[in-house]
């Protein structure tokens, strides 16, 4: 019997009684509904997004009544839940009297790579074109396909290139769906020797030579951080299990696309190196934390996860996928925590370090996706696949994303001490009638750097004397043709819609700086004091890096500002 339906009194005083709590009350047929989608799965609180997906999937969107079916089914509070449907990007809750979203939602991206190639125009075009009873239009972050800018995502189906006539034509079609890439399946990897290192560490192996052979490699995390990828597993390693291995898939920082590059062609790679790393520090599970962007390498890790449960590499669970829900600032490791625990992406203050206390209060291995594919080969190949290159005193490769005003932007692995000229050369020179002015070496967090800075290795520790860094090396070249402080109101944009709103300096600063950095000639003073309060403030590095575009624009580019 739902509450609504009992009588009784709630609230003493004359005339004053209520037979009902305080608060929403359940619908029984929205209960009965979501029983019926959530059907045998397990009611435990870290997997509410996963079933805000189900319904958001199922319904188009998120109604008050399952959001209150949802709390009671998993003995959460009305509040629990509502605050994680409403942090992310990707749910729609709509309560009673309000208009549910139509079945089509485009979403445009209007990150830099994108602005630069007409997102903005773009997203005009489409929004007069469209019925808007039966088409949404929003915009969006960087969806990871920089290369094709601009992008739009149609349902699940990203159009690279995009045209309002190839957007039409996709309509009409119905062809909203992910489009699968060629991949190489379980079977083809084992032809070329595939898990058989895995096999023989299981078996034999020494987990502290393995770490050598990794420390050897000088493979540093290529989420961003840069740390020394084999020093973390004894860090973990030192506290008791069970621990946790969790892999950062996010790839949120615009401009990269570099883990979707290598998931899409070679996702066994990154698999094994995660059962290495995972068999390494003993992990009791691994999960794997994918961004919703990328609905097509949700489906080939789905696939190729139970390939590897039916031929007995992992045991069924051992593998636990999770999909993000619109939400940049889940990459930042501590954040994914919380959301895989299913609750808002919040990062948490350190220490303690997620070595010692991450998932479920566990030690906790991150690592992002494309270390661990490179943990893979370096245990196949050696040390040497990757310490064998140096090139300007720099050792390793990079796998540089490259897009904007390049000819031909895409994925290349370069050496790590390539320069902004040679990696514009690996993508094919600059586009046609375009010269170039600047680049963005790691993503907005990198800020900008102009094009008389050419000779620096793009690598870690080579740019921090220039207040820049690498991160994720995401390379985005801007031409005279483009203006540096349109590129950083661009970035400042992108950071005041993503910031977690948690800290002050960094909710505030960035809603602050957007709107000094509209004014037709910046405040600099004003926005110095701004960028230190939230360099010095901040909790995150969301919130401390935030002001690196605008710092650098003003040292590199004063005409503009
Ligand atoms: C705001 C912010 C966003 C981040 N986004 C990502 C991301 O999308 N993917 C990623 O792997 N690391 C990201 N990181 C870095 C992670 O916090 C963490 O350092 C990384 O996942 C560790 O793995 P690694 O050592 O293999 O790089 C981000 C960090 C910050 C501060
Ligand atoms: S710095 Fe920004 S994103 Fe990071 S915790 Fe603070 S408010 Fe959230
Ligand atoms: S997909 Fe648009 S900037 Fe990355």
């Amino acid at each position: 019997m739902a509450l609504d339906e009992k009588t009784g009194v709630w609230k003493s005083g004359k005339g004053r009684g209520r037979k009902t709590p305080k608060g929403r009350q359940l619908s029984d047929t929205a209960w009965e509904n979501l029983r019926a989608l959530l059907g045998n799965r397990p009611r435990r609180r870290d997997l509410l997004i996963e079933y805000l997906h189900l319904i958001q999937d199922e319904y188009g969107f998120l109604s008050a009544d399952h959001l209150r079916a949802l709390a009671e089914e998993l003995r959460l509070s009305m509040a629990e839940v509502y605050e994680v449907a409403s942090f992310y990007a990707h749910f729609d809750i709509v309560k009673e009297g309000e208009t549910p979203p139509p079945d089509l939602t485009i979403r445009v991206c209007d990150s830099l790579s994108c602005e630069l190639a007409g997102a903005q125009a773009l997203k005009s075009a489409l929004e007069q074109g469209m019925d808007p009873a039966k088409v949404r239009v929003l915009r969006a972050p960087c969806m990871g396909h920089c290369d094709t800018a601009p992008v739009v995502e149609l349902g699940q189906n990203h159009i690279d290139h995009a045209t309002v006539a190839k957007i039409e034509a996709a309509i009409a079609s119905g062809d909203t769906h992910a489009h699968m890439p060629d991949y190489q399946e379980f079977g083809g990897y084992l032809e070329t020797g595939g898990y058989s290192r895995l096999l023989e560490l299981r078996a034999n192996g020494d987990w502290e030579a393995v770490q050598e052979q990794v420390l050897a490699s000088g493979l540093r995390g290529l989420g961003g951080a840069g740390f020394p990828s084999g020093r973390k597993w004894s860090f973990v390693r030192a506290n008791a299990g069970p621990r946790y291995l969790a892999v950062n898939g996010d790839e949120g920082e615009p401009g990269t696309f570099k883990d979707r590059f290598y998931l899409e062609r070679v996702p066994h790679l990154f698999l094994e190196g995660m059962l290495i790393a995972a068999w390494a520090v003993e992990a009791e599970t691994c999960f794997i934390y994918i961004r919703d962007e990328y609905p097509a390498v949700l489906t080939i890790l789905r696939r190729e996860i139970a390939a590897l449960e039916a031929a007995g590499l992992v045991a069924p669970g051992f593998i636990d996928l999770r999909r993000g829900a619109g939400a940049y600032i889940c990459g930042e490791e501590s954040a994914m925590i919380e959301s895989i625990e299913g609750k808002r992406g919040m990062p948490r203050h350190r220490p303690p370090f997620v070595a010692q206390v991450g998932v479920f209060g566990r030690p906790t291995l991150v690592h992002n996706v494309e270390t661990l594919h490179w943990v893979a080969r370096v245990c196949r190949e050696g040390p040497e696949c990757l310490n064998g290159t140096e090139k300007n005193g720099r050792k390793g490769l990079r796998s540089y994303s490259v897009s904007g005003r390049v000819a031909n932007p895409g994925v290349f692995l370069l050496p790590a001490g390539s320069t902004i000229l040679d990696v514009i050369d690996a993508a094919g020179g600059m586009a046609e009638g375009h010269r170039f002015k600047a680049y963005q070496p790691g993503g907005p967090s990198s800020g900008l750097l102009p094009a008389s800075i050419n000779d620096v290795p793009l690598d870690f520790d080579t740019l921090q004397p220039l207040d820049s860094f690498i991160g994720s090396a995401a390379v985005v070249v801007l031409s005279d043709q483009d203006s540096a402080k349109a590129a950083a109101l661009n970035m400042l944009r992108f950071f005041e819609d993503e910031s977690c709103g948690q800290c002050t300096p960094c909710r505030v600063g960035c809603e602050k700086a957007v709107k000094l950095m509209q004014a037709d000639r910046w405040d600099q003073p004003l926005l110095e004091e701004l960028c230190q309060a939230m360099a010095d403030a901040s909790i995150c590095g969301l919130g401390q890096a935030a002001s690196n575009p605008i710092r650098l624009t003003m040292r590199h580019f004063p005409d503009e500002v």
